[in-house]
């Protein structure tokens, strides 16, 4: 028997006398399909990682995965701006006044970022790290003219990493002079937190001083909510206005700029406090 004849008496019964003319009709003639897209090249190297902040860290040899773990962190809180024309400025820009050492972490944030320009600010003259999407500036952190004159050579600020000096006075002076400049939804990051621990590097054992960077940044997080606050008379600083959130994590701080006025059930749930007030 022929493979048509065991065909046609299989197929014929399931798909009826209509069917099986049009299977015939069909017989012989090929099926066009598209012709298939040659796949894109597979990205090597350095691109074969670009999506991945802890092995660009590694590739260029930050500090911010290995010795410490903060990569992990910023690709979580930074993930959302990798197709975003933006601006991002880190101060401490690495290798300290060693000739021709620094840079890999504004190496590491261009390959991220791969529309972003990317600043850098040190203390030492770190040009020799300029390139396409590079730039370096000298300043000072300590200095609020410094940092303002930075600013202002750069215009808007999406993105401020403090990775300086990480003494405590520097952390406040940096955050209080650049902070209200960060754009609306901009990120503010400090790293190394440990040092405010360290009075040795400025900082206290005084787990409550209000002269440390940790402690500057823990009291940000009662601004938060500042809304339920019963005193009547508080005035909301300019920080409980414009954040959103405080993210602590072993030596790294990330913070959300945005504006903070989701309101108060707190008279409701107070009445007798607040009866007969307006
Ligand atoms: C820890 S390194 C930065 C590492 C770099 N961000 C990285 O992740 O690869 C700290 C840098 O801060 C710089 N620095 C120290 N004091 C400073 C200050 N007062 N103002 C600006 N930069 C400062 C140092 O010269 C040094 O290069």
């Amino acid at each position: 028997m022929s493979i048509q004849s065991v065909a046609k008496k299989i197929v014929k019964p399931v798909v009826g006398e209509r069917g099986w003319q049009a299977l015939r009709r069909l017989r012989g003639k090929t099926v066009r399909t598209r012709p298939t897209e040659p796949a894109p090249p597979k990205p090597t190297g350095v691109a074969a990682i670009s999506d991945d902040l802890c092995k660009l860290a590694a590739h260029f040899k930050t500090d911010k995965w290995g010795a410490h773990k903060y990569a992990q962190h910023y690709q979580r809180y930074l993930q959302h701006l990798r197709g975003e024309e933006f601006n991002l400025l880190e101060i401490g820009i690495g290798g300290y006044n060693r000739p021709g050492e620094g840079g890999a972490s504004l190496r590491m944030w261009k390959h991220f970022f791969p529309h972003a320009q990317i600043y850098g600010m040190d203390i030492q003259d770190k040009s020799f790290v300029d390139e396409d999407r590079i730039t370096t500036f000298i300043g000072d952190q300590s200095d609020p003219e410094s940092l303002l004159s930075v600013q202002k050579k750069i215009g808007k600020l999406d993105v401020i990493i403090d990775d300086g000096s990480h003494r405590s006075p520097h952390v406040i002076t940096t955050f209080h002079t650049l902070f209200p400049l960060l754009s609306d939804g901009g990120i503010y990051v400090v790293e190394d937190t440990q040092s405010s621990y360290w009075p040795e590097w400025l900082g206290s054992e005084d787990l409550d001083s209000p002269d440390t960077s940790m402690g500057m940044l823990k009291r940000l997080t009662d601004g938060l909510n500042y809304e339920e606050f019963v005193d009547e008379d508080y005035e909301p600083t300019y920080y409980d206005r414009n954040i959103q959130a405080v993210h602590f994590f072993h030596n790294l701080v990330i913070i959300e700029k945005g504006v903070n006025a989701e309101g108060t059930n707190k008279r409701r749930a107070l009445k007798s406090r607040y009866a007969g007030t307006p």
